[in-house]
């Protein structure tokens, strides 16, 4: 191959999305049926880009980032394409899905290709060892069996996130840490192996506001430095706004819009966004509030006829169409779509 030849091939590699979910379907059996926790959810993530999933609780988000790497609990029967294409040729162009959860093919990804941070970091660590050996295990695992290089990459990487006297705080354990230096201290274990993509699931929820705006710092200027791309859950909109690219608004199990974040915030579609962004003190301001403003609740989507979920709530339903239809999805424009009725062209033989 000449140089050339390569350079396009690299270029056209990394316009290709890095990771590409395609029809997620997660359906968990109850005792009163068939729960259709996320029911047909697409997106993409290119290199070095951060898309925020937003959405009430209990719309499927979680389920949704950890059906990536498969660790959802066996109950939760998922189905689907969910498109890896890694830089390393190894791990190019693979459906995750189609890996053994348990495999040793998807544990190789996990935590070294892709790594995942949660709310509470207490799940990420256990409290029989000590923060920087659990690091250091990390690194060994994925990167260096070398014991002294991987200490001196676990200690670089915890002055990284902020966390001084790296010496000292190396040998505590993680009840010895404070819940923002251990939420430090998740992020450095996650990052230790440079991975390609980062799934941060409310990463900042349980801080108080000034250490939450020192760690989303910190998650950007990593990305900046590593080049990772960020699949963002958040229930605030003020983060998604700082943070991402891209927003998918997600309802009921369903992604109901998806685009930019700026076209998101300033010509938002569907009335669930609407809402959403209502309940917004000031676009932009320092002050951002959690979304479950919006008048009623969300219904459980447990045998659901075919209708728009979100129906019972809105405003501007359509009696006759919204309720006895499955809403399909519709382009606003290239990269932004929507799942309304308000958008679409009616069903035949239906009427409002
Ligand atoms: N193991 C399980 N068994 C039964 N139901 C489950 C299970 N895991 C999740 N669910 C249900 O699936 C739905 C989606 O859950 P999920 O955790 O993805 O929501 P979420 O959007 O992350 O909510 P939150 O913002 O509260 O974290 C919820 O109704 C939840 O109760
Ligand atoms: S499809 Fe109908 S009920 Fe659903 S959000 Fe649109 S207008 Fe409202
Ligand atoms: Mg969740």
């Amino acid at each position: 191959m000449t140089t050339q030849t390569a350079q396009a091939a690299q270029a056209a590699k990394d316009e290709r999305p890095l990771l590409s979910v395609q029809d997620l379907k997660i359906r968990i059996q109850m005792e009163n049926g068939v729960m259709h926790a996320v029911d047909g959810v697409d997106f993409e993530i290119k290199k070095g880009k951060t898309l925020g999933l937003v959405g009430e609780s209990g719309c499927g988000k979680s389920l949704t980032s950890r059906a990536i790497i498969g660790i959802n609990p066996k109950e939760c029967e998922t189905t689907g394409t969910i498109g890896y294409d890694s830089a390393d040729a190894a791990d190019s162009e693979l459906n995750l899905l189609s890996l053994d959860p348990k495999g040793k093919r998807i544990r190789s990804i996990r935590g070294r290709k892709i790594a995942m941070i949660f709310q509470e970091p207490m799940t990420a660590f256990s409290p029989m060892y000590t923060i920087g050996n659990q690091i250091m295990e990390a690194i060994r695992t994925h990167r260096t069996k070398n014991k002294k290089e991987a200490k001196k990459i676990a200690l670089e990487m915890l002055g990284k996130v902020g966390i001084s006297d790296q010496e000292k705080r190396f040998d505590q354990y993680p009840h010895e840490f404070s819940g923002g230096m251990r939420q430090r201290a998740m992020i450095s274990m996650a990052l230790s192996c440079n991975p390609e993509l980062l799934i941060a699931d409310e990463p900042t929820t349980a801080l108080d506001v000034t250490i939450q705006a020192q760690v989303l710092e910190l998650m950007q200027s990593l990305q900046r430095e590593f080049g990772m791309a960020i699949l963002l859950v958040t229930h605030d909109l003020g983060i998604i706004a700082e943070m991402c690219d891209e927003v998918a608004v997600m309802y009921l199990g369903k992604i109901v819009e998806q685009a930019p974040v700026k076209e998101l915030f300033y010509n938002p579609k569907h009335p669930y966004t609407k809402g959403l962004l209502k309940s917004m003190p000031r676009l932009g301001g320092e002050k951002s509030v959690r979304l479950d403003s919006i008048e009623g609740s969300v219904p459980m989507p447990i045998d659901m006829p075919p209708m728009c979920g979100f129906y019972e709530r809105c405003k501007d339903r359509i009696e006759g169409v919204c309720n006895v239809n499955a809403v399909p999805k519709t382009d606003i424009s290239d990269q932004h779509t929507v799942r309304c009725f308000l958008y679409t062209d009616r069903p035949e033989g239906e009427s409002p």
